[in-house]
């Protein structure tokens, strides 16, 4: 199963059929995710590690606007926007090419216009937020009608963690990152992120965190890794709500390999735990560092805390979980 449904309730509108006979613009907001837990396995035949996840989509948002265009076209505003490439390498194009051929539109077109707050390279899968919100944006702009499941199968072909993007909550996913679960989670989390001065290739995390356990098996310190495994634990814990059951919980096994493409990152997880963080973590591949606070102003303790430490390049609030990528009213 590749589609996820979530409860209403969310602050804001979700257009789920507008009739508009031709749209001028359509508009997708789409939020960067966390991982609550990381578990990665051995890697695959296909390069790909197997993977149990438990994502969580929090409110730190790009929006992707789609326009009618007679050839495609794609250009980036706002956080990183002079290192997004503009051409078929972003995975929106890819997106809006990929929707027009599973449609059966030859020669469908748009302008992609891409607005970013989530950092680029940041374990925030904010490359894959952008093309979830295009698949949207673009099944609106063309009238194209294809179901949320549909969407994420597109989106599966993709990138891991475009169908996750397309469906938001908190969420269990499995096999690379694109079979999902629904998780009972109950309650909102708020969050500080320290984001880094450097990104970090994903592929490169995946791979140093292979060669650090071909290392730790070769001592005879770990065994060999075994098929990764969901933390009960913490499913229990996200059914209570309370943060403070959630926060030790946190764990991510790409950290050691991210802590070790960059070192400072330690310095970064301790000033936050320092600064009274229920849990510290790094976002998937990283860099950037997530901190479970106790509430909304916690949350704000925590990311003057770390501005001030200097342990980061910015900070960032955000509150989990949201709904993923979907259209947006004008001016909501
Ligand atoms: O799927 P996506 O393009 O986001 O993955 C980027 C890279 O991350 C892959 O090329 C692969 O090196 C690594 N990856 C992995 N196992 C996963 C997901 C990603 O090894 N489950």
């Amino acid at each position: 199963m590749t589609g996820v449904s979530h409860e209403s309730g969310y602050d804001h509108q979700i257009v789920t059929s507008v009739a508009r006979l031709s749209p001028a613009a359509i508009t997708a907001r789409v939020p960067a995710k966390i991982n609550l837990q990381l578990a990665v396995g051995p890697a695959r035949a296909d390069g790909y590690h197997s993977l149990v996840t438990v994502f969580h989509a929090v409110s730190l948002f790009d929006e992707v606007t789609v326009l009618p265009a007679g050839e495609m076209s794609l250009s980036v505003s706002g956080e990183d926007a002079d290192v997004v490439p503009v051409d078929q390498s972003n995975l929106a194009w890819q997106a809006a090419v990929a929707l027009a051929k599973a449609a059966g539109l030859r020669d469908a077109a748009a302008e992609i216009r891409i607005r970013k707050r989530i950092p680029v390279a940041a374990g925030l899968a904010g490359g894959s937020a952008d093309g979830a919100a295009t698949l949207v944006a673009c099944n609106e702009l063309w009238q194209t009608g294809l179901s949320a499941t549909e969407l994420a199968e597109i989106g599966a072909g993709l990138g891991s963690d475009v169908p996750f993007a397309l469906a938001g909550g908190t969420v269990v996913g499995r096999g690379r990152g694109e079979q999902l679960t629904p998780a009972l989670a109950a309650g909102t989390y708020h969050w500080a992120l320290a984001f880094g001065s450097e990104g970090l290739s994903t592929a490169q995390v995946y791979a140093t965190c292979d060669r650090l356990r071909a290392a730790r098996v070769a001592a005879g310190k770990q065994p060999p890794p075994g098929e990764p495994e969901l933390s009960h634990p913490l499913m229990t814990a996200l059914r209570s709500g309370d943060p403070a059951r959630v926060g030790p919980l946190l764990s991510n096994d790409l950290q050691p390999a991210a802590l070790s493409l960059r070192s400072r990152l330690r310095r970064t997880l301790a000033a936050g735990r320092e600064f009274g963080a229920l849990g510290a973590v790094v976002s998937g591949s990283g860099p950037t560092c997530a901190f479970l606070a106790k509430s909304p102003s916690h949350a704000r303790e925590i990311a003057v805390g770390l501005t001030g430490a200097g342990v980061c390049r910015a900070v960032a609030r955000a509150s989990g979980p949201v709904p993923g990528a979907s259209v947006v009213r004008d001016g909501s």
